[in-house]
């Protein structure tokens, strides 16, 4: 069975196994109260969310280190819900997510996204990976700038000048490991993720080379937290979106 679909080391795989083997048991031990006639452990929002606490810390605030799991806190609950309803429905694959969120309800993802968004906890700092200045110079120009002679927007045309991201469905960029947005990249290079409509990331990713990648992702993961971390409101977009991009489009989803 191919449980990974990227280069993930040895290390890593076991330490998400494990993580993935005590998110399971957490579910398994739910399961079995709301088996019982009388459960004896009130259905709390802390008690459901313990099964995600293991990989994105009980508030969602990720985890130290440079690891491919992301933070959750903060982000639009809307974006968070896509998100969950694509690893229940296959346009995104990781399979530690696909079988913790399998079972649940609409209704169910719907609250656990509207908790995770309204979390507000510190970030963790990001080790910043070993990269020469020339690249770090590229990331901060396809971030402000894009690269028009390859069609690239900048990133900050879509997830806001303080990349924050903007409400609804525009995730920020800030407090994201360098292993993880990197690993995003890659996964709409390969298919493995994509998104409503005719993915705006996966044609920005593929627009990249293999340097575009780690310079974004390294000039990304440099930065210090924002101050203010909050999406901004779906009033900041105020360029249209470019043709090949649709967000939230439910009919061109299906
Ligand atoms: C075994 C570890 C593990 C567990 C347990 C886990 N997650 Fe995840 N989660 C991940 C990883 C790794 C990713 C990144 C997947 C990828 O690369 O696409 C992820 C991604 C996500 C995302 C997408 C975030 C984004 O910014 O796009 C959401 C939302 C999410 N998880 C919610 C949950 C919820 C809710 C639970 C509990 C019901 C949960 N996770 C349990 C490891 C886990
Ligand atoms: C044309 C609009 C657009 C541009 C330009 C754009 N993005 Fe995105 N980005 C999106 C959308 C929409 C999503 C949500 C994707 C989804 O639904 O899967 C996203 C999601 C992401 C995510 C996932 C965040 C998470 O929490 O999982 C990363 C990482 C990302 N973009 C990086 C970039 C980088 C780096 C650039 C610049 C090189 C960029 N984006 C430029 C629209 C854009």
């Amino acid at each position: 069975m191919k449980l990974y679909n990227d280069g993930m080391n040895p290390h890593d795989f076991v330490r998400e196994t494990t993580r993935a083997a005590a998110a399971l048991f957490a579910f398994g031990a739910a399961n079995a109260l709301y088996a019982a006639a009388v459960p004896t452990v009130p259905d709390t929002m802390q008690q459901r969310v313990a099964a995600c606490a293991s990989c994105h810390g009980a508030h969602g605030e990720g985890l130290p280190g440079d690891v491919k799991i992301p933070r959750l806190a903060g982000k639009p609950a809307a974006y968070l819900l896509q998100q969950l309803q694509s690893f229940q429905d296959g346009r995104r694959h990781h399979a530690p997510m696909e079988y913790v969120v399998r079972q649940l309800s609409p209704a169910y993802l719907q609250q656990i996204a509207d908790y995770f968004s309204a979390q507000q906890v510190p970030f963790h700092p990001q080790p910043v990976p070993a990269t020469s200045a020339d690249a770090l110079r590229r990331g901060e120009q396809l971030v402000h700038h894009g690269d028009p002679a390859r069609g690239i927007p900048s990133c900050e045309s879509c997830h806001g000048s303080t990349l924050t991201g903007v409400q609804p469905l525009m995730p920020g960029l800030t407090g994201l490991s360098y292993a993880y947005i990197q690993a995003q990249l890659d996964a709409w290079r390969t298919h493995q993720r994509s998104s409503d409509g005719p993915g705006c990331m996966t044609v920005v990713a593929n627009r990249m080379t293999v340097g575009d990648v780690t310079a974004v992702s390294a000039w990304l993961a440099s930065q210090p937290p924002p101050a203010n971390p909050h999406p901004l409101p779906a009033s900041a977009q105020t360029e249209p979106l470019p043709g090949w991009c649709v967000v939230g489009n439910e009919e061109a989803r299906r």
